[in-house]
């Protein structure tokens, strides 16, 4: 099979696709044809070993020191299951997939535990709307419902709106009742109103830190502000919630809790099959769509990562294998 490959950590092109073996599954996995895989920034940043502060042993420890643990990135994928080991019950040959692998989407296919966190692609959705799902999507929820923990009526703001999380962000919020405030670049007002934004602040023309105890919460998914910056903008009850760690947030959440008022919460999202199914949930009801900014054919996965590093992507950075169109719209 075709795979993109790396040995070393470092720019872009330490990336080369290359034929590997197909990974035969385990009794207790499932081997997926991959159809289209997310490039996140999650991929970027192990590939560059860019852990930002305080994550950086951490970083080290899971994906390795010197070496990459494991030679083919690509957190998030879509497809469809073509072998299962025997003691598979959830998932049958044939079925439409999509979810988190850990590592290994960036290949043609994928052998994936029966436990992680996959699940059944929606009729109505294609391999690559799929595959944009899982890395934005479980993101802003966790940190939203969990991490945050916002309310209906609350009021949000959300810095970063138009990215791989911000763009799910915005519609989660709103799915989950909130009046949210969007913050992007020029040009993304429509978008992100069409997503559901109320108020839309464009950072070149607007500064993001003028309102003072207007938001209930700050979600900061870039890592632009901070929470001195932020705190004002707070109602005392509120919270600064980044989504970068590094060593700042975490003395700036040692900070708050000693001067009281607007609290600092840090977290590492965590990725299961029950928050995709709520996320699937939603794209029933129509209340969330998958936003793509680019698909790029398996090949130009160089250019695909020079797209996510830019961070100015709208939505998340889509590479196509073998994507199955959506059955709702092929039919
Ligand atoms: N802690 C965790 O568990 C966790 C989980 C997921 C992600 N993360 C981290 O969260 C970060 C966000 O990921 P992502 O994939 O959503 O990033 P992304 O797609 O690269 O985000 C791009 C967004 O950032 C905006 N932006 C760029 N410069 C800006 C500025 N100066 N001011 C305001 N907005 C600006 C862009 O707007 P314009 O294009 O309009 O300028 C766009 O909306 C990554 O660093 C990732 O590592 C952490």
């Amino acid at each position: 099979m075709k795979a993109a490959v790396y040995d070393r950590f470092g720019p872009a092109d330490v990336v080369t696709l290359a034929e590997r073996p197909t990974p035969s599954p385990a009794p207790d996995e499932i081997l997926v044809r991959v159809g289209a895989a997310a490039v996140t920034t999650a991929d970027w940043r192990i590939r560059a070993a860019a852990f930002p502060g305080i994550t950086k042993l951490p970083g080290h420890l899971m994906f390795g020191f010197r070496t990459p643990k494991q030679p083919v990135l690509g957190v998030a994928m879509a497809g469809t299951v073509i072998a299962t080991g025997h003691a598979v019950t959830r998932f049958k040959t044939g079925g439409r997939v999509f979810g988190f692998v850990g590592h290994g989407g960036h290949a043609e296919y994928v052998a994936v535990k029966e436990d992680a966190a996959v699940v059944a692609t929606p009729d109505a959705l294609s391999d690559t709307e799929a595959a944009s799902l899982p890395f934005g999507g479980n993101s802003a929820l966790v940190f939203l419902r969990d991490v945050a923990k916002l309310q209906r009526g609350q009021h949000v703001l959300i810095v970063g709106a138009s990215g791989a999380v911000g763009s799910f962000a915005v519609q989660i919020a709103k799915a989950m009742g909130a009046v949210v405030t969007a913050v992007a670049g020029p040009g993304r007002a429509d978008m992100l109103t069409a997503l559901g934004a109320d108020r839309v602040i464009d950072y070149t023309q607007e500064s993001v830190d003028a309102a003072r105890g207007a938001y209930d919460v700050v979600f900061d998914t870039v890592g632009v502000t901070h929470w001195g910056q932020m705190r004002h903008t707070l109602k005392p009850g509120g919270v600064f919630v980044p989504l970068n760690m590094a060593g700042r947030e975490l003395w700036d959440m040692i900070r708050a809790k000693l001067t009281g008022g607007p609290r600092v919460a840090l977290a590492v999202s965590s990725d299961t099959a029950e928050d995709l199914t709520r996320l699937t949930g939603w794209i029933a009801e129509g209340r969330l769509r998958p936003v793509v900014d680019h698909i790029y054919p398996f090949e130009r996965i160089f250019d695909a990562y020079r797209q996510v590093e830019s961070r100015h992507s709208t939505g998340t950075v889509v590479l196509e294998m073998n994507a199955q169109t959506a059955t709702a719209l092929s039919a």
